[in-house]
């Protein structure tokens, strides 16, 4: 078969851009921490109060015995619950959502804690927050007419200001 050598230019042009965007893709997320999820839990949505994980009385921020925190949430239109919360910097916070209505995502701007909360299954998330401040926590799914409206606060405290503050169950 006889290929044209411009044709065949081509081609080289064709499959060096496929080979770069392909190398952009692996490298960004290798540099950003992203990772696909590694567990399928499974929840029944209608049932969260009647968990004893998801119930309202048992949502936000704890403290688990080996010094990470463990943020327990529910994402429903239009709002992720408990509505604010604080973290402390530096320190490894397992984020675990469950959704009580539709397709939901969760995003937090500028870091790399960003995943899809599916009815029907635990959303688990292990992140640490390196800078201090106030984050909107962001719905990146279309769940509705308020979608825009859905976000939540989280505030990074440094540790040591988190600590002498502990507004937390342990
Ligand atoms: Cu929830 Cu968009």
């Amino acid at each position: 078969m006889d290929i044209d050598p411009l044709e065949k230019k081509w081609l080289y042009v064709a499959l060096g851009m496929i080979a770069l965007f392909l190398g952009a893709i692996v490298l960004t997320a290798w540099i950003g921490g992203v990772y696909p999820p590694s567990n399928v839990e499974t929840i029944d949505p209608a049932r969260l109060h009647l968990s004893e994980e998801f119930a309202e009385d048992q949502l936000g921020v704890k403290l688990q015995p080996d010094g990470s925190l463990k943020v327990v949430m529910v994402a429903g239109r239009y709002g992720f619950y408990p509505r604010r919360i604080t973290v402390p910097a530096n320190t490894p916070i397992t984020f675990r959502f469950a959704s009580l209505d539709v397709l939901h995502g969760v995003h937090l701007p500028m870091t790399n804690m960003s995943t899809m909360i599916v009815p029907g299954y635990v959303s688990e998330v292990t992140t640490k927050f390196p800078i201090p401040g106030d984050y909107p926590m962001l719905c990146n799914e279309y769940c509705g007419l308020g979608h825009d409206f859905m976000w939540s606060r989280v505030t990074v405290v440094d540790k040591q200001t988190w600590e002498r503050n502990l507004g937390v169950r342990p």
